[in-house]
C-alpha cells in the first residue's frame, strides 16, 4: 500500500486554495480540512453573541464552549462545516465575516485553541489542509507544502462570478478586491504565523492555469511524493 503524506496548501485569499485541497484529496482518498472555515467559525460565533472583535478577552471566552467539526462527502461535492452542530457553512462565508475573520485571527490565544485541533485532526497523516500557515506551523514536517498565489484582480473576478452564481448580486467587484487585497495585508504582516511561503514549498500562481492543470499538477507533486 502507498504511503499516506500530509499535505499542507496555503496561500492568499481567494486564490483557490479550497479547490485545489478539495480535488487532491479526493483523487488521494484522503481527510480535506479547511482551517480558514474553523477561524470564520469563531467570527460567527463573536458576532452571535455580541461579541466586538476588539475585544480580545471577551472572544477568548467564547473558545471553551466552541465545538467545530466538518460534514464532508466528496462524492457529492458537499463540504459543510458545523458549530456546536449547527450547519453554519452559508454564515460563515457572509461578508460580515469575511471583514472580522482576520482580526479574529490575529488573536493568540484564538491561533492557539485552533492549531491544536488542527494538529489533531492531521495526526494519522492522509490529509490535505488549506490555510494560511500550514506548512509553517501546523505541519512543519508535511511531506508536500504548496504555496497558492493569483493575481489580486483574477481572484477578485473568480470570486464575484462564485457569489453571483450562488445569487448574491449584492457585492461588488470593487468590494471583494478591496476585502482581499486588506485581508493579505492584515494575513500577512500580523506577528503571530504570518502568511508566508514555507522555505519548502512548492509555488503554484494559477493567473493562467485552469482548474484541471492545477489540479493535475498539484496531483502530480503529491504522487511523486508518495512513490519517493
Ligand atoms: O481561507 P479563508 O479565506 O477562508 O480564511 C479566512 C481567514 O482566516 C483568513 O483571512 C485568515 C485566517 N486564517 C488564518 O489566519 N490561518 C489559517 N490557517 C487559515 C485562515
Amino acid at each position: 500500500m502507498d504511503k499516506k503524506i500530509t499535505i499542507a496548501v496555503d496561500g492568499y485569499s481567494s486564490c483557490g486554495k479550497g479547490t485545489l485541497a478539495k480535488a487532491l484529496a479526493k483523487s488521494l482518498g484522503y481527510i480535506f480540512i479547511d482551517s480558514g472555515a474553523m477561524y470564520r467559525a469563531v467570527t460567527l460565533a463573536m458576532l452571535d453573541r455580541g461579541v466586538s472583535a476588539d475585544d480580545v478577552d471577551g472572544v477568548v471566552k467564547l473558545l471553551p464552549d466552541l465545538h467545530i467539526s466538518f460534514r464532508n462527502n466528496p462524492d457529492k461535492d458537499y463540504y459543510h462545516t458545523l458549530l456546536n452542530g449547527h450547519d453554519v457553512e452559508e454564515r460563515i462565508r457572509s461578508m460580515e465575516v469575511n471583514e472580522l475573520v482576520s482580526p479574529v485571527s490575529k488573536i493568540p490565544d484564538v491561533r492557539k485553541f485552533l492549531v491544536e485541533q488542527q494538529k489533531r485532526l492531521g495526526k494519522d497523516k492522509g490529509v490535505v489542509m488549506d490555510g494560511r500557515d500550514i506548512g509553517t506551523v501546523v505541519f512543519p514536517d508535511a511531506e508536500l507544502k504548496i504555496f497558492m498565489t493569483a493575481r489580486a484582480e483574477v481572484r477578485a473576478e473568480r470570486r464575484l462570478k462564485e457569489l453571483q452564481q450562488k445569487g448574491n448580486t449584492q457585492v461588488s467587484y470593487a468590494q471583494i478586491l478591496e476585502n482581499l487585497n486588506d485581508r493579505d495585508l492584515q494575513d500577512s504582516t500580523r506577528s503571530n504565523s504570518p502568511l508566508k511561503a514555507a522555505p519548502d514549498a512548492v509555488i503554484i500562481d494559477n493567473s493562467e492555469l485552469s482548474k484541471d492543470e492545477q489540479n493535475a499538477l498539484a496531483l502530480k507533486l503529491a504522487m511523486d511524493k508518495i512513490k519517493s
